[in-house]
């Protein structure tokens, strides 16, 4: 390109030799010009140049890179959307069941939908996620904002405690149609902007979408957070004390996470409720047996890293039942593993005190794991009471106290 300027240059100089007298401020006016886009000739070629370059290195930097593992394409983007299974409708009685089981059942095959939210970073990379001795995994739907906000400046605040790691995520589905659903939708986003800590992914999060909820998280878990030791799956309406999980977790013979764990509030001898009108109706069609494994109760449990790996490798062969925390029975028990109770879980409410000022006593909840059923103010009274260093209890209980009476 120079080459072809700089000849350009002499040809018009001889052009115009004759006749530089009277002819020499035209002259000087077209040479700038064309020195002007020779200039910019030269500096656009050099600039395309460079870019090509860039863009090279970056295609050989991308592909030094690890391939990504199995799955990504199904789990992170978007999803092929999964289709009703017409021939749901073909099970016997179909159209006596509830619009709810019918509409399960047109689902119950989808397990995999595009992701809208992520928080990637949440333990570090997975490389470093054996950092975090305690991830609080809280379901949440999209409208609850009050009880995330207030989980964030209580229980589940991601802190070194006892000199370990506490991390929080909040899972979530999306809940209305049109513009309700962008709306909340939008909400999370900011929400994640600010805190990094929604998982978000695109289906209906209902009452009988829970299991899949769990299901998609415990994927995210093993590619996100992989060797975090332990993991609380709780609701966004519980009050956990986490100082006291963490004592506990600590005082365990193991507490890397790498032995079968589960704990909560145990579950046995029971099976699917018949009645067509409550809430955990299960029809034959659904689940044929009538009975239950032991599970524990879905408010919240606690598991290690090692069962929540079993569980998720055994759910590839167990299809999907609408009740989670029973699903979760199923799992461990297709793995030869049992659940285990803690007194310190009391997600029934069936240790609750019943007076109302023993309700409220904040000397009970010091003791405590968890305890189901809070509003977020209440949770956040509580959490502050049992701070209190003046706070003065009787006898307490420690949790290891608590968990050798379990041992015995
Ligand atoms: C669709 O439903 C029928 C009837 O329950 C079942 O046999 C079939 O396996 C289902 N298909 C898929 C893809 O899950
Ligand atoms: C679960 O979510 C999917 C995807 O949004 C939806 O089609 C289905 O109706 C939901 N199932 C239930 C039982 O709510
Ligand atoms: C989600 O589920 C609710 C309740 O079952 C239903 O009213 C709504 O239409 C569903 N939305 C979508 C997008 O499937
Ligand atoms: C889960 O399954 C994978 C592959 O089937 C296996 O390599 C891994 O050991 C299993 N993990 C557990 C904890 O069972």
């Amino acid at each position: 390109m120079a080459l072809y300027c700089s000849v350009n240059m002499t040809l018009l100089q001889w052009i115009y030799a004759g006749r530089r007298k009277w002819k020499w401020k035209l002259e000087m006016a077209v040479l700038l010009i064309i020195a002007t886009l020779c200039l910019l000739i030269i500096l656009q070629t050099d600039f395309q140049g460079k870019k090509s370059q860039t863009t090279r290195q970056y295609k050989v930097l991308t592909k030094l890179k690890p391939e990504p593992q199995t799955r990504p394409a199904l789990f992170l983007s978007s999803a092929p959307k999964c289709e009703r299974n017409l021939s749901a409708s073909e099970i016997q009685g179909f159209s006596t069941l509830p619009m709810i089981i019918q509409d399960f059942l047109f689902y119950q095959h989808c397990r995999y939908f595009p992701m809208l939210l992520n928080a990637p970073g949440k333990c570090g990379g997975p490389e470093n996620s054996a950092d975090v001795f305690l991830l609080l995994a809280i379901k949440s739907s999209p409208s609850n904002y009050e009880r995330r906000e207030v989980l964030r400046k209580t229980w589940a605040s991601e802190r070194l405690q006892s000199g370990v790691w506490i991390r929080t995520v909040f899972i979530s589905g999306t809940t209305g149609n049109g513009f309700e659903k962008d709306r909340l939708n939008k909400l999370l986003e900011l929400e994640n902007r600010e805190y990094q800590d929604i998982v978000q992914w695109d289906f209906n999060d209902t009452f009988f979408n829970l299991t899949l909820k769990q299901i998609l998280f415990l994927e995210w878990m093993e590619r996100f957070c992989p060797d975090v030791h332990f993991l609380l799956n709780g609701d966004d309406d519980i009050f956990a004390n986490t100082d006291n999980m963490v004592e506990y977790l600590m005082s365990l013979g193991d507490n890397d996470g790498s032995k079968h764990l589960f704990i909560g509030h145990l579950i046995q001898n029971v099976g699917p409720i018949r009645h067509p009108a409550s809430k955990y109706y299960i029809p034959k069609q659904v689940h044929k047996s009538d009975r239950y494994p032991p599970y524990c109760g879905g408010g919240g449990f606690l598991l290690s890293r090692y069962s929540s790996r079993v569980i998720y490798n055994m759910s590839h062969s167990i299809p999907l039942l609408p009740i989670d925390d029973v699903y979760m029975g199923m799992c461990l028990e297709k793995a030869g593993l049992a659940p285990r109770s803690h007194i310190g879980v009391r997600t029934a409410g069936l240790n609750v005190p019943s007076g109302q000022q023993e309700a409220n006593n904040p000397c009970y909840y010091r003791e405590v794991l968890l305890v189901h059923r809070f509003l977020p103010q209440q949770i956040f009274i509580m959490w502050h009471e049992i701070q209190r260093e003046d706070l003065d209890c009787a006898k307490r209980t420690t949790v290891s106290e608590q968990n050798k009476i379990l041992m015995e």
